[in-house]
């Protein structure tokens, strides 16, 4: 028997009309804040993550799906979203063409982490981007987005923790004394911190393994006077929507491309996978990718997490049941009774009925049982003396009162119950 992949899983109902639920309350907010929908790859060149995601990430070195095609092609599966985007953005020459270019991506990520509660192997993201905007606006902006979308899918209990890891000019000094620390402090880092400490000394910080000792010793960082300012406007902003935050230092994110602003929402419902959202500017990543200098910012959500958190938060009521729905049950039907009642089944769901049906070969007692569990409010007896009779008999489930009507009594109650 095959089984799923270690790390993916099937997702049924009630779990799948959330993820819906989600997905269109974020599309709704897109258009309302002017974002247009852009569809990604599933696999790029594997590249194209290495140069934008960073060698020395996590999300490089140890999670990325790469294999070779039949062109001896190194491709990944994307592991995340804002690499693809920029590569569309660069490749597009979208800057020519858009001043202040706003793109959103609905699609689900591939990363070969450890799984467990809340992380997976295939996992969904809705992701935002801005590019060509380099205030300290834009920041707030996708952050008061990110957390609208929160609220408008019903959930409560969030934390926002925010931070500023400076730019180039601020990290360039910070770098080489951070560096210094960990050369000193080497024999109690890691292998991976031992390789990337002068590659990537930053990365340390973000070490699942080293992180706080790299912390209890690594001098403070101190922001350049611009970066700031437009911490504290992004900070001002935020207060002026209503926005609680943290101020969370350690907060340095898990790629290598932001700069300034970075920020995670998280849900602590969830336990050790709390991130419901993670995100920052990235004003290098175009440039790095061969695009026109072009600041940009945005975040990513993972649909998975805010879908189980809102289950955790409010378990699901009983489905609400059916009211225009019917479910057609064939009591001693013969072939003739089982076309009238399916060609009736077929004009009323032209109708914009729903009705549901099982086999004519189930006896009655379980297509009863099946009407009770699918939610209908009617079921729709038709057997041979009502195929002979041109009627059906319509019993309510919830009171079980029955009549017997004519097909355009039925369609007419139907269509429009009062
Ligand atoms: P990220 O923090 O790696 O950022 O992922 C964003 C969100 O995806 C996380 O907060 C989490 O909810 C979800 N997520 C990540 N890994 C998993 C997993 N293994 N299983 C389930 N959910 C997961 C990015 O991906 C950036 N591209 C975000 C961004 C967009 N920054 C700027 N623009």
């Amino acid at each position: 028997m095959f089984q799923a992949v270690r790390g993916t899983r099937d997702i049924f109902s009630p779990l799948v009309e959330e993820y819906v639920r989600l997905e269109a309350i974020a599309r709704r907010l897109a258009a309302q804040w002017g974002f247009g929908e852009i569809r990604i790859p599933t696999f790029e060149e594997a590249g194209l993550f290495k140069r934008g995601v960073g060698e020395t990430t996590d999300i490089v070195e140890k999670e990325m799906y790469v294999f070779e095609d039949r062109g001896e092609r190194q491709l990944a599966l994307r592991p995340e979203g804002t690499a693809s985007v920029v590569r569309s953005y660069v490749e597009n020459n979208m800057h020519q063409k858009e001043k202040n270019c706003r793109l959103f991506y609905v699609a689900n990520m591939f990363r070969a982490e450890r799984p467990q509660a809340g992380r997976y192997r295939e996992f969904e993201q809705v992701g935002f981007e801005v590019f060509g905007d380099p205030g300290p606006l834009a920041d707030a902006e996708i952050i008061t987005l990110a957390w609208e979308i929160f609220k408008s899918f019903g959930l409560s209990d969030l934390r926002l923790s925010l931070n500023s890891i400076g730019c180039p000019e601020c990290r360039g000094p910070y770098r080489e004394k951070l560096e210094t620390v960990l050369a000193q402090m080497i024999s109690q880092l890691c292998e991976d911190c031992q390789n990337r400490h002068q590659k990537n000394p930053l990365r340390c910080l973000d070490c699942k393994k080293c992180s706080e000792k790299v912390r209890a010793q690594a001098p403070a960082f101190q922001l350049c006077a611009a970066c700031q300012a437009h911490a504290r406007i992004v900070e001002d902003l935020l207060g002026a929507c209503g926005l609680t935050f943290v101020n969370d230092p350690s907060l340095v994110r898990g790629l290598d491309y932001y700069t300034r602003t970075v920020f995670e929402i998280s849900s602590p419902v969830l336990g050790s996978q709390s991130a419901v959202c993670g995100g920052g500017r990235y004003d290098g990543l175009v440039e790095l990718l061969g695009g026109p200098a072009t600041p940009a910012t945005g975040f990513a959500l993972g649909v998975d997490r805010v879908v189980e958190a809102r289950f955790k938060e409010k378990p699901p009521a009983s489905p609400p049941l059916k009211e225009q729905a019917a479910f057609l049950v064939f009591v001693k039907a013969g072939p003739k009774a089982v076309e009238y009642g399916f060609g009736l089944a077929q004009r009323l769901r032209q109708k914009g009925v729903s009705v549901f049906c099982s086999s004519a070969t189930d006896s009655i007692k379980s297509q009863m049982r099946q009407a009770g569990k699918s939610g209908a409010k009617y079921a729709l007896m038709i057997g041979d003396d009502e195929f002979s009779k041109k009627q059906v008999l319509l019993k309510n489930l919830q009171d079980s009162s029955q009549a017997t009507l004519s097909p355009e009594e039925v369609m007419t109650r139907l269509a429009s119950p009062c």
